[in-house]
């Protein structure tokens, strides 16, 4: 299977996210990467549903929503609404992980969890089987634009073995300092949706960004 490339729309020129969703949409990129952040869960705010909205109207590919919030589930209905596409929801932040990933598919939306770096692979082990998709947090969720945590192989490795019985068809998608530098020798080690943020909005030709990721 081909890996997929979600670039993350944090990094886009939120003044003309018009310009930047059409740019997507003319590219070999597969998805929107589309981050939310509360100010609670992690240390920043990016936006809400009105954005949400805005940026379904245009988008001609599927919306990769990540909740970086606390208690999603108080909003899963709302995601959906909004156009997501698939949610997904962190670890840290749901206690009762289970029910929330059965909302998620009741809603008809792909299920995700994020684990943070310092999370360990061994507690998807009782989740694994029920997912679409983990996402292997390479940075601490936040901000766009930090250096990749290099421990990231060992983890997308540990996710990979973990799915080879449980669910085989399970995507790995790798998020945060993902560059043209790193991308052959994750998707080596297991991921199959690079998320890409900096990396692609910040090159001067962020859809020849796009297709090396595609391509490498
Ligand atoms: C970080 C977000 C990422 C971010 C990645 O908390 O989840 O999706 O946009 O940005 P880069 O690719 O610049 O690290
Ligand atoms: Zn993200």
């Amino acid at each position: 299977m081909h890996h997929l490339i979600a670039p993350s729309l944090l990094a886009s020129d939120f003044a003309n996210l018009q310009r930047d969703i059409e740019l997507v949409n003319a590219s070999e990129a597969d998805w929107f990467h589309v981050d939310v952040m509360d100010g609670m869960f992690v240390p920043n705010i990016s936006f809400g549903f009105p954005v949400i909205k805005a940026i379904k109207k245009h988008a001609q590919k599927p919306l990769d929503v990540h909740l970086m919030i606390v208690d999603p589930d108080r909003y899963l209905k709302d995601f959906k609404e909004a156009g997501a596409d698939s949610i997904t929801v962190h670890y840290e932040a749901c206690p009762h992980l289970h029910r929330t990933i059965q909302v998620i598919k009741q809603l008809g939306c792909k299920a995700s969890v994020a684990i943070n770096p310092a999370t360990p692979v061994a507690n998807l082990v009782d989740i694994i089987a029920d997912l679409d998709m983990v996402l292997v947090m390479s940075v601490n969720p936040g901000f766009g634009g930090q250096k990749f945590i290099e421990h990231t192989y060992t983890k997308i490795a540990q996710v990979k073995t973990l799915a080879a019985n449980a669910n085989p068809n399970l995507k790995i998608e790798v998020d945060g300092g993902v560059d043209i530098g790193n991308a052959a020798k994750l998707v080596e080690a297991g991921a199959s949706v690079l998320v890409a943020g900096s990396s692609v909005f910040s090159a001067s030709d962020p859809s020849l960004a796009i297709s090396q990721l595609k391509h490498l």
